[in-house]
């Protein structure tokens, strides 16, 4: 039988389906079914700067200065004993006595002081690696990208000087060059990047004619974006790349090692279809690697990469402008052949 297990930044996992970060983590029994099930890693889900806010306002008897603040603070955090940090470190801790795999503590906060402070706290319950998670959304007209991504580079640097386990980090799909972006962070000490972080969008109901935040499922195929970056970035990073957003089988995830992935990541695909999903996923890795005869990854992985692909166009404009030239080919009556 083959050997999946792959190096993950530096971390030695049996098999690379990592369950990425998530409330599945909530519960100890699903953690013993994900780690049953043949997951590699799991990522716990995210501390967030508000959560830390919030107890510390508490704390500081201060609540009336942030009103507003506080206001936004408690719609999302109603049972403020069961989400401050304090609760968050001990299901951490909880998590890393219940299962052996790795697990991975994830931290998306604001402040430089907050983000190497919690990045201390949470390596200190054990756990084998750091996810950055640098989810954000502009919160002015006038702060620049230069300076919105020199400041994350910055935290980068600063929370792997801090720690001494390995720090990933979560990107957002939207910079304007993000393989500088990488380039950077790696420079600043980030081990991994996981392609991309899922965005929280809200919606509105037309019924209710207010916002509504429907649960954020990807559907099959959304990692197209992931496969493309991870393409370009294969054999020009010394970091692990992690493909992840819409990857639900096990063929997802060879496409994604083609492209060049050392290992994905999976949520959605687990709660739309149980832990167990997981076996199905890796029985296609080694039924696809016997039926090409590959012995290991290295066999078979990054084949498909920008730099080793036959057609170097396929990651470039020209793919794009084929499509739309010859777009007449792809339908006939207006329909799609
Ligand atoms: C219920 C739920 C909770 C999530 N919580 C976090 C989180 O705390 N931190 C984080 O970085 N991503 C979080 N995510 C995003 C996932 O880790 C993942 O990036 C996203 O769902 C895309 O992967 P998928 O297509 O396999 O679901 C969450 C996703 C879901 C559905």
């Amino acid at each position: 039988m083959n050997d999946l297990s792959i190096n993950y930044m530096g971390i030695k996992l049996a098999s690379p389906i990592i369950v990425g970060a998530s409330n599945l983590v909530n519960n100890l029994e699903t953690l013993r079914n994900l780690q049953e099930a043949g997951a590699g890693a799991i990522v716990f889900k995210s501390l967030f700067e508000e959560q830390v806010q919030l107890e510390s306002l508490q704390l500081n008897s201060q609540m009336e200065m942030y009103n507003e603040r506080n206001a936004e603070m408690i719609t999302i955090f109603p049972d403020m004993q069961h989400a401050g940090p304090a609760e968050h470190l001990h299901k951490l801790r909880e998590a890393r006595k219940t299962i052996s795999i790795p697990l991975i503590g994830s931290l998306n906060c604001i402040f430089a002081e907050t983000w190497v402070d919690w990045a201390k706290q949470i390596e200190a319950t054990g756990v084998d690696g750091l996810e950055l998670n640098f989810f954000g959304l502009p919160r002015d007209f006038e702060t620049s990208a230069a300076s919105i991504e020199q400041e994350q580079v910055s935290i980068v640097k600063m929370v792997c000087q801090a720690v001494k386990i390995p720090v990933s980090v979560k990107l957002s799909p939207f910079y304007t060059n993000t393989l500088q972006v990488v380039k950077r962070m790696e420079e600043a000490g980030a081990k991994a990047f996981v392609l991309f972080n899922r965005m929280f969008e809200p919606d509105i109901s037309t019924n209710s004619l207010k916002h509504i935040a429907p649960f954020n499922l990807s559907e099959h195929g959304d990692y197209r974006m992931a496969l493309r970056y991870i393409g370009i970035l294969h054999n020009n990073t010394n970091a692990s790349l992690i493909g992840s957003n819409g990857i639900h089988s096990g063929l997802d995830v060879i496409k994604l090692m083609l492209s060049g992935a050392d290992a994905v990541q999976v949520v959605s695909t687990i709660y739309l279809n149980n832990p167990e999903v997981i076996v199905g996923m890796l029985a296609e890795i080694r039924k696809f690697m016997e039926t090409n005869e590959f012995r290991s990854y290295e066999d078979f992985r990054g084949k498909l990469s920008k730099d080793n692909t036959r057609d170097p166009f396929v990651y470039k404009r020209a793919q794009y402008i084929d499509l739309l030239l010859h777009s007449e080919n792809l339908f006939k009556d207006n329909k799609l052949v």
